[in-house]
C-alpha cells in the first residue's frame, strides 16, 4: 500500500528562485536563508520518497481571471516549469505521476470534496521554488511530483477547516493506492506577507511562529481560524497559509495515530518582502 510518511513546509518566495538561478545564495542577505535548508537537503537525499504531493498555489500564471478552481490536481505526465516573465526558470521539467493522481482525484471526489482535474499546466514558482529550496540544483528532480494547486489568489478563498479535512481525505486516498509507494506532502507558501496596498511589506512574526507552534501540537485548533483573521494578522498573502493545513491533515496523528516527529524547523526574516517558514515532520 501506498503511506504518507513526512509532510514538508515551506515557503515560496520568487527571490529565492532568482537568488539559486544567479548563483547568489553566498551573498550576505541570502546567506543565513539557504543555511536553514541545508538540512532539509540532506534529509531529502536520505529519505527521497517515491512521490512528493504537492499543494502550491498558482500565481495567475496557469489559471488567469478566466478560470479560477479552488483545488485542481495534476493528472499530467509532465509540466513545464513557467515563464513568469523572464523566462522559464533553469529547472528540470517537472514528472508527474498520472497513476496516483487519478486515483487521488477519483477517491477524493468521492469523499464529496470537488477537485478540477488538470491534464495541462505550467507551474510557476509556487511548484518550482520549494523544490529548488528541498532539491538544490539537480539535472533532475529526485522523484515525480503531483501538483495541487489552491486558489488563494481571488477571493473567495477556501477556509483552514476545509483544508485541513481535504488533507484528511488526500492520506486516505493514498492509504487505497495499491502500490507500495513512499509518499511526502508538501504544504507550501507563507508565512505572512503583504504585497499590496498600505499595508505592504508587512511581516508578523509572533503570529508566524505562534502558527508554527499550532502547526505541530494543535493542528485542528488551528484549522478553525477564520481567513479574516490570516489577512489581519498575516497580511493578504498571508493567507496562502491554509495551504499548509491540507499537508497537516494528511499526516497520521489527524486519523488516529501518533504525534508526528518534529525533523526539523526554521524562520527566517526577511526574503524580499516575506517572512519564510519551513518544517519537516514524519510520521513515526
Ligand atoms: C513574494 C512572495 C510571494 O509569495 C509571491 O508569490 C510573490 C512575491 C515576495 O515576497 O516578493
Ligand atoms: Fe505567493
Amino acid at each position: 500500500m501506498a503511506r504518507i510518511t513526512a509532510s514538508v513546509f515551506t515557503s515560496h518566495v520568487p527571490a529565492i528562485g532568482a537568488a539559486l538561478d544567479l548563483g547568489k545564495t553566498q551573498e550576505p542577505y541570502w546567506q543565513a536563508l539557504f543555511a536553514g535548508y541545508e538540512y532539509s537537503k540532506e534529509w531529502m537525499t536520505q529519505n527521497t520518497p517515491d512521490v512528493i504531493f504537492l499543494v502550491f498555489n498558482d500565481h495567475a500564471t496557469a489559471f488567469s481571471l478566466d478560470m479560477i478552481p479552488t483545488f485542481a490536481i495534476g493528472t499530467a505526465a509532465q509540466y513545464t516549469p513557467a515563464d513568469e516573465g523572464w523566462g522559464p526558470r533553469p529547472v528540470p521539467m517537472v514528472q508527474g505521476h498520472p497513476e496516483l493522481a487519478a486515483h487521488i482525484a477519483q477517491s477524493v471526489i468521492q469523499q464529496d470534496f470537488d477537485l478540477t482535474i488538470v491534464n495541462k499546466m505550467d507551474v510557476d514558482h509556487g511548484l518550482t521554488v520549494p523544490l529548488s529550496l528541498m532539491c538544490g540544483q539537480p539535472h533532475a528532480w529526485p522523484c515525480p511530483v503531483i501538483p495541487f494547486a489552491v486558489n488563494v489568489v481571488q477571493y473567495p478563498v477556501p477556509s483552514g477547516q476545509r483544508c485541513f479535512n481535504l488533507g484528511k481525505a488526500i492520506a486516505k486516498a493514498v492509504n487505497s493506492f495499491d502500490a507500495d509507494l513512499n509518499v511526502h506532502i508538501w504544504g507550501t507558501g507563507g508565512m505572512s506577507h503583504q504585497l499590496q496596498g498600505p499595508r505592504a511589506g508587512l511581516i508578523n512574526k509572533e503570529f508566524d511562529n505562534a502558527f508554527l507552534d499550532r502547526l505541530i501540537a494543535d493542528p485542528a485548533g488551528l484549522a478553525q481560524m477564520p481567513h479574516i483573521d490570516y489577512v489581519r494578522e498575516a497580511g493578504s498573502e498571508g493567507i496562502e497559509l491554509v495551504m499548509w493545513l491540507i499537508a497537516r491533515g494528511a499526516m497520521s496523528d489527524i486519523s488516529g495515530g501518533a504525534a508526528p516527529q518534529v525533523k526539523h524547523r526554521f524562520y527566517h526574516v526577511p526574503a524580499s518582502n516575506t517572512a519564510v517558514g519551513h518544517l519537516i515532520l514524519e510520521n513515526i
